[in-house]
Parts: C-alpha cells; structure tokens; sequence
C-alpha cells in the first residue's frame, strides 16, 4: 500500500505532518550492535495525514512493522504508580459500569498489559480472560489467549467462555493495523448488550500541547470522537460514551455499543460539538499543529546547542519510544544529549534506536546530577519530579518542550 488512501474508508489522505526518515521506536540496541550498524537501517517515512472522507488521522508512511523486535517489557505502567493506579481505577470503573451486577461475567481486555484492570476485576468474581498475540500480559497465563482479537479467534473463545459483557483495551487499538478484523471479532465476542470500551492518546490533545512525539510507529491511528464515531458505524457499532482521561498527556476513553441498543450519553455530542469548533476535522488546525512543530525544533536544538556551548551538562530523562521521535526530527545524539536515564532494565545498558544516546538506570542520575535534564516522559512529569526532588534541590533544573521549549 502506497499510504495514500485512508486503510479504513480508502478515501483519499491529506498529509499535513513529515518529520522525515526515522527508526523503529522501539530498537534499542546493545552498544556492539550500534557500532556494527547491520540492525541500526530500517528505516520509515514518519508522515501522518487525515482521511478525506472519515478524517481518521493515521500514519501515511510505509512502516516495516513485520519487523518489529519483541521488546520484553508490558507497555501499560511503565513502572509508573500512577498509571498503576490509574489502571485500578478503570478496572473499579467497569465494574460500577459495564459490569455492574454481573458477577460471573466475561470480562476481556485485549493488548499487553501488567494485568491490573484483569486483577481488578477478578477481585470482584469477574471471569478475565487476555487476548494478546505474543502471549505475554501481567495476568495468569492459563487467562491469555496468544492471538489477536479476530472473529475466528473470538469463536473459539466464545465457544470456551461464552461471550462477554466488555471488552477493554488501553494504548492497544492505535497500533492495531487490521481493524476490520477487530471490529469482526468484537461483533463475535461480545453480548448483545455488550460494550468495547478503549483508550488512546487524543489528537485533540497532541494539537493542543503540540505534542508531536506522540507520532511514531508503533501508533497507526490517532483518534478524535469524531473519527471513532465514523469508524463505530462502519462496523455496526455507535459511538454512546466518551470520557476525558488525564494520563499520558491526555487521551480519551470510548465506549461502542451495537447500533440501537443504547442511547449516546450527552458527552459524546459535547465532545463531537468541541472538535467541530476547533476544527479537528479539517486542514487549517492541523496545519497549524504542524507549523508549531517546526518551531519548537527550532527552540530546543538552540537551547541544547547554547548549553554546550556555555559547558553545562545535560541528561536525558526517560528513554520513551517518544524520545525517538524527538532525537531524530531534531537531530539529537549524545553531542548534545550524553545520556538518558531510565527505569526500564531491558533498556539500559543499550543505546536508544537512531540517534544511539546510552541509557544509563535511574540511580547513575544523581552520580553527578547534570545541570539540566531534557524530560522525555514528559507524561509522567508531575511523578518523575516528584520522585528526583534531590536534583531540583541540587540546583538542577528541566527542560521540557510540551507544549512548548521551556526550563523549569
Ligand atoms: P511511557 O511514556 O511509554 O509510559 O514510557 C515511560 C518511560 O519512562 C519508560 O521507559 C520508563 C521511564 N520512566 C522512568 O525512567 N522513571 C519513571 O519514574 C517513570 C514513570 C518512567
Ligand atoms: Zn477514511
């Protein structure tokens, strides 16, 4: 596929975003490997455009995904407490909702995850069952289905199981490239009454933080309420929840239902109505998402390049897939960023994918703390502060560039 044409509707895409040629987010290499350079060449387009016809936005690149290195670590907390927490939360969430009175339930949650909202809500006598390819997920093993969510792959779950009430999924269905497959196998695996409740990152907020590191492979789609509610009909669902979530820089949860057997809640037309006026839907907002991109390219590389220039020391901090996306289009490597800590043990000791910045464990931050840290999860701000309070009492300070370059 060329990426010209919508891989929902194939409607025509009008890209608005090129941030040029960049590795896979998640290929981060061993120092051996980087210097060897044999498994340092994919290489893809990262350029995002939006659906003419259905305004899905969605990357337009060819991205090698086949090729993808299985990373050995779950995706969801991050080791972070408050996404832990948030997790207990969304869990406790479908059990007061989707699942209220249902003990005994089917309760599903697809993606790999640390198994806490599967946890949660087997506490309550929930039946939980994973549907996640590699097999991996934080739940019992004996609980996880090694597929993809597919109609074939929910027949034979249904027919083990029965169907079920929910089916969740968390930072899952905007790396899931074949959605007509999904939307078949929740058309298989849920009740009548059912509901496929879903959270992702929001366009409406990568546009208003100008959070363009939210753009890289592993993310094909890049919701509004507007293009869910297109997507949900497609497949014979509706769009009848939305809820605002405040983690990882703002995203939003979506509840689908099959077309007439529930009424949408008055959020989902606010929401719609919002998008409308901010023109999420058409060219000129995010054509000025874009532009502000460009600027704050501009911003950093001048800020990181006056530091060295003065001699001040700067770290890295967070070694995000974000990151990626941000060393590349701006050009950063370790001449301007030495290091980058970060908490994750499968990363450190490798070099992060593309720009080959080492990435050294939490603990080498204070050994001695630089003069600034560029703070790559910058969505776990208000914890990672909080936790490195030491650095900021040292005389060190952040640097952030959401939604803007700024040092705090
Ligand atoms: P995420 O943005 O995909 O959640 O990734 C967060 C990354 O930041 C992950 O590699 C772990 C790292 N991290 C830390 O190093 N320290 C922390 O306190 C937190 C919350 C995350
Ligand atoms: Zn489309």
């Amino acid at each position: 596929m060329t990426g010209t044409a919508c891989r929902v509707c194939a409607a025509p895409l009008r890209t608005f975003l090129d941030l040029g040629d960049h590795p896979l987010s998640s290929a981060f290499l061993t120092p051996a490997e980087a210097l060897d350079g044999a498994k340092d060449t994919v290489r893809y387009r990262l350029a995002a455009g939006q659906c003419e016809r259905c305004a899905l936005v969605q990357l337009t690149g060819n991205v090698p995904y086949e090729r993808r290195p299985h990373q050995g670590y779950p995706y969801h907390s991050s080791g972070s407490a408050v996404m832990h927490e948030h997790f207990r939360a969304a869990g406790l969430h479908l059990l007061r909702t989707e699942l209220h009175g249902a003990r005994g339930a089917l309760g599903v949650e697809i993606g790999r995850t640390d198994g806490v909202v599967l946890r949660t809500l087997a506490a309550a006598g929930v039946r939980p069952l994973a549907f996640e390819p590699s097999g991996r997920c934080g739940y019992g093993a004996a609980r996880v289905r090694p597929d993809f969510l597919t109609a074939a792959s929910a027949r034979e779950a249904v027919a083990a199981e029965g169907r079920a009430r929910v089916v969740y999924a968390a930072n899952t269905v905007c790396d899931i490239a074949d959605l007509p497959g999904l939307f078949a196998g929740l058309d298989e695996l849920l009740t009548a009454d059912g509901a496929f409740v879903f959270e992702d990152p929001y366009l409406g907020e990568i546009v208003r933080r100008t959070a363009f590191d939210q753009f890289y492979d592993e993310h094909r789609w890049y919701f509004t309420a507007t293009s869910v509610r297109a997507l949900a009909e497609r497949y014979g669902f509706r769009l009848t929840g939305v809820e605002r979530l405040p983690v990882h820089g703002g995203q939003l949860r979506y509840v689908l239902t099959r077309a007439g057997r529930r009424r949408p809640a008055p959020e989902v037309a606010e929401v719609l109505a919002e998008e409308e006026a901010r023109g999420l839907t058409g060219p000129a907002t995010l054509d000025a998402f874009a532009g502000r991109v460009e600027r704050v390219r501009g911003d950093l590389v001048a800020l990181l390049e006056a530091l060295r220039a003065a001699g001040r020391t700067v770290a890295g901090y967070g070694a995000t897939a974000k990151s990626c996306t941000v060393a590349t289009y701006c050009g950063l490597g370790p001449h301007l960023v030495p290091y980058v800590c970060d908490s994750t043990p499968a990363k450190q000791g490798r070099v992060t994918p593309g720009a080959h910045i080492p990435v050294r464990p939490p603990a080498d931050f204070a050994a001695p703390y630089p003069d600034y840290a560029l703070l790559f999860a910058w969505n776990h701000a208000e914890e990672i502060m909080a936790k490195e309070q030491a650095f900021r009492a040292a005389g060190g300070r952040w640097i952030l560039y959401v939604p803007e370059v700024r040092v705090v």
